[in-house]
């Protein structure tokens, strides 16, 4: 076999057997396909596309480049979440320990924030000593003894993806369907995951701009489950504005904590019910949806779900303290409550905008290398479909620099819309 002969192939719209999508993906990582042969086959992918079958032999070919983990000895079931990213995104935060605190051991490394899009261990890393690089043992003993762990990636997993990933960057392959579904569903794969839950987001501040769009990456994500035996179920959800109210690291952990204790916003306390929910009945501990929620929502009530995070964050060497009582958080220098310059509904609130700004102020980082403020960031006081009066507050900023906080607040301003008419409130799922 020959690499050229492979790009051909799918350069003339042919679909690529399984032993041509494996040697390619070999040696792209072995070295003896250079670079330059990978960008030129995934731009054939990007412009003439994959089958689903095509789509899962990459996607199993990736996830066997390097290291995968085996949690076949300490869980019945192992089930990870992916949420395909945006603003405000502290899902992970408050639906591990629900779940954990039913009775499903759930482990998942996370990714940092990159752009206008925030990362979980970002967020955790907030909390003073809070180890987000478990080696593979630890993360099985925390797993086995615990039931819950949430750190960064110590394996190598799926390094064939990483490499292509950067490729992909900088050739203008990023958006492509067929290579997107592949690269997220190889690192579940090579994590161990028996059963998936994919928050695959749509809307302004998500990769997916169009619902049509996320619906054919969630629904070729789910096949690819399937192909490969694993049980996948994909949630649409909304992306448009942020997810709950609070934007920016320790600003999220807060509202998490929040919300375990039964508070937090309406939408997110909402978003993690649901999505908890469905990984209950994934995990065979619920036997429906309803079931698993009102399981959720007695582990909240019950303070079951917030003492299960307060077990995480000392597994892993984090300050409980600052979870027991969320005030010792440092706070910015500078905490500006930006008000209504008119009353009206609001009509939208750009997420993307709301994430720039928020990298701005130091929340996010523009480079893989920058460092994150954690105590900086944007609260939203009022979502689609609110009604605001003239003077309301409307967003406050949390700054640690004057010229940020001016940028950031031109930014939030402009992220708001406003309507003279009554607006419906977003839907948090679409699917
Ligand atoms: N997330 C990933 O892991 N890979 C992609 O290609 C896009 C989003």
């Amino acid at each position: 076999m020959r690499a050229v002969d492979i790009i051909i192939k799918k350069r003339e719209k042919e679909a690529l057997s399984r032993e041509e999508i494996e040697f390619f993906i070999q040696g792209f990582v072995d070295g003896s396909v250079p670079d330059y042969q990978a960008s030129a086959f995934a731009m054939a992918i990007l412009l003439n596309g994959m089958t689903p079958h095509e789509t899962t032999d990459l996607t199993i070919a990736m996830a066997g480049s390097g290291q995968t983990l085996d949690l076949r000895d300490v869980v019945d079931i192992a089930v990870d979440k992916h949420s395909s990213g945006g603003v405000g995104d502290k899902t992970s935060l408050a639906v591990l320990p629900m779940v954990a605190a039913c009775g499903l051991p759930v482990g998942k490394m996370s990714g940092r924030g990159l752009g206008f899009s925030g990362g979980t261990l970002d967020k955790l890393e907030s909390i003073p000593g809070y180890r987000v690089d478990l080696s593979t043992a630890e993360f099985k003993k925390q797993l086995k003894e615990k039931g819950i762990v949430l750190t960064g990636q110590s394996l190598d997993l799926a390094p064939a993806d990483g490499k292509l990933y950067a490729l992909r960057d900088v050739t203008g392959t990023v958006p492509s369907i067929p290579l997107i579904a592949s690269s997220i569903m190889c690192k579940k794969i090579a994590a161990g995951a028996h059963a998936i839950l994919l928050d695959v987001k749509t809307g302004l501040g998500a990769f997916m701009e169009t619902l049509e769009d996320a619906r054919v990456l969630a629904n070729l994500m789910v096949d690819i489950g399937k192909l490969a035996g694993r049980e996948v179920v994909a949630l649409l959800s909304d992306m448009n504005q942020p997810l709950g109210n609070a934007v920016g690291n320790s600003l999220e952990v807060i509202e998490a904590v929040e919300t375990l204790h039964g508070g937090g916003p309406q939408d997110f306390r909402e978003h993690c019910l649901h999505v908890s929910a469905h990984m209950l009945v994934l995990g065979k501990r619920a036997k429906d949806l309803a079931e698993g929620r009102s399981m959720a929502e007695k582990a909240v009530a019950d303070g079951s779900a917030f003492e299960k995070l307060r077990v995480l964050v000392q597994a892993q060497g984090g300050d409980v303290a600052y979870v027991d009582d969320v005030s010792k958080f440092p706070r910015a220098k500078f905490v500006d409550v930006v008000t209504a310059h008119r009353s009206g509904s609001i009509s939208q609130i750009h997420a993307r905008t709301v994430g720039e700004a928020s990298v701005i102020l130091g929340a996010g980082r523009a480079k893989k290398s920058d460092a994150v403020d954690h105590a900086v960031g944007i609260l939203i006081h009022k979502k689609v479909g609110d009604k605001v009066a003239s003077g309301e507050p409307l967003f406050t900023i949390h700054a640690n620099d004057k010229a940020k906080l001016a940028e950031a607040r031109q930014m939030t301003l402009t992220a708001h819309f406003f309507s003279d008419t009554d607006v419906s409130p977003l839907p948090l799922f679409y699917d």
